[in-house]
């Protein structure tokens, strides 16, 4: 058997409102799709205003190109995370620094965050880690700007509250390998109408609604398209069904591994978390992965520590024991929404065997 990391089988609600967008011949970044999309994010995370956008990483570019950050200016990252937080602040000519990941949970240290903080600091990009939510609370006790990063935890809740919700603004992903996705695609939320301006106005070729091809501010184009929204909203309005039905998934994984020679992911009682990529580790971890690969199974390891990449030195100003450690040992397993539940035992029979 061949098993995937994860793939994608749209509904035919996506499939319908992707035709219906083609055929009346909006296809490009204006039309009812978006502004349904935009309309029923923001009312599923309970925010005021949602920009759909090209992608998660042209989401949080974004947030701080409509915040003004630039040289100079320092955001504060958490040093396990995808590359894009990082990338996003560097493409502004800002300066990520990076904060160590609680060892309870793996998302962002609000400790460590306190240990970085210096007069130039501006922002705090909170990434719900692998479905996980951060401890919002304790980030928003310190008084700095926190824009949350839920690109791989649609539907989880901090405290009862979904993610997309915390913060000055929240983005999403919607690729191909998400909960939620429309292919290629990202959402910016808040509650703040001054921002939701500039970053309409930044998103669209600054250009002002009132006054045609009159630019006050540099802009570019981020808009989602009408197709890509099309079928976003059809994902939008499955929300609930696609989280449920990978949680499924995540507690098969959960019961047939629960004597077997991998830790899960830690996580909190305050957080109810969300199966993005199944998560688990091992001190034995790229033995087991090789095994696999050769059994069909495509399993992942994480990313490295961004304090690892070369092109990230000036941001790790100092040790990260927990990130190294975790990106050291922990891998991904198959995950999928409907996957199904003999390819689930079968990855666990082959990591069975790999442990052995
Ligand atoms: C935490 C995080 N932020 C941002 C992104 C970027 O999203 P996109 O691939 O849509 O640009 C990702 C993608 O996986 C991510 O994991």
């Amino acid at each position: 058997m061949r098993v995937p990391l994860s793939t994608v089988r749209l509904g035919s609600a996506e499939k319908r409102n992707a035709f219906d967008a083609i055929d009346s011949g909006w296809i490009s970044g204006a039309g009812e799709y978006v502004k349904r999309l935009e309309y029923s994010l923001a009312a599923r995370c309970g925010r005021k205003h949602a920009i759909a956008v090209l992608n998660g990483t042209i989401a949080l570019e974004l947030v701080l190109r409509a915040l003004n950050l630039g040289p100079g200016d320092e955001v504060i990252v958490p040093a396990l995370t995808f590359v894009s937080p990082a990338a996003a602040v560097r493409s502004v000519g800002a300066r990520p620094v990076f904060a160590d990941i609680a060892e309870s949970n793996w998302t962002i240290d609000p400790e460590d965050v306190q240990q970085v903080v210096t007069s130039k600091t501006r922002a705090i990009i909170a990434v719900d880690l692998l479905g996980h939510p951060c401890d919002y609370d304790r980030l928003l006790e310190l008084g700095i700007i926190v824009i949350e990063d839920a690109a791989q935890a649609h539907g989880a809740l901090y405290g009862g509250r979904e993610v997309g919700g915390f913060g000055l603004a929240s983005t999403f992903s919607f690729h191909a390998n998400k909960i939620i996705t429309s292919g290629e695609g990202g959402g910016v939320l808040t509650d703040d109408e001054w921002l939701a301006d500039q970053m309409r106005l930044i998103a669209g070729h600054g250009m002002t609604k009132e006054r045609p091809y009159w630019h006050p501010v540099v802009g570019s184009n981020y808009r989602m398209t009408n197709v890509t929204a099309a079928i976003g909203l059809g994902q939008v309005e499955r929300w609930d069904e696609l989280v449920s039905e990978r949680a499924k998934v995540g507690r098969l994984y959960d019961r047939l591994l629960a004597n077997v020679c991998v830790s899960p992911r830690p996580s909190e009682e305050w957080a109810t978390t969300v199966c993005w990529l199944y998560t688990v580790c091992s001190e034995q971890r790229d033995r087991i992965l090789d095994a696999l690969r050769s059994d069909g199974i495509d399993t992942r390891a994480i990313w490295p520590a961004l304090c690892n990449l070369p092109l990230y030195q000036d941001s790790a100003v100092r040790e990260y024991p927990v990130a190294r450690s975790v990106s050291r040992r922990a891998f991904w397993l198959p995950t999928w929404t409907g996957m199904p539940e003999d390819a689930v035992a079968y990855v666990v029979d082959r990591l069975v065997r790999a442990c052995a």
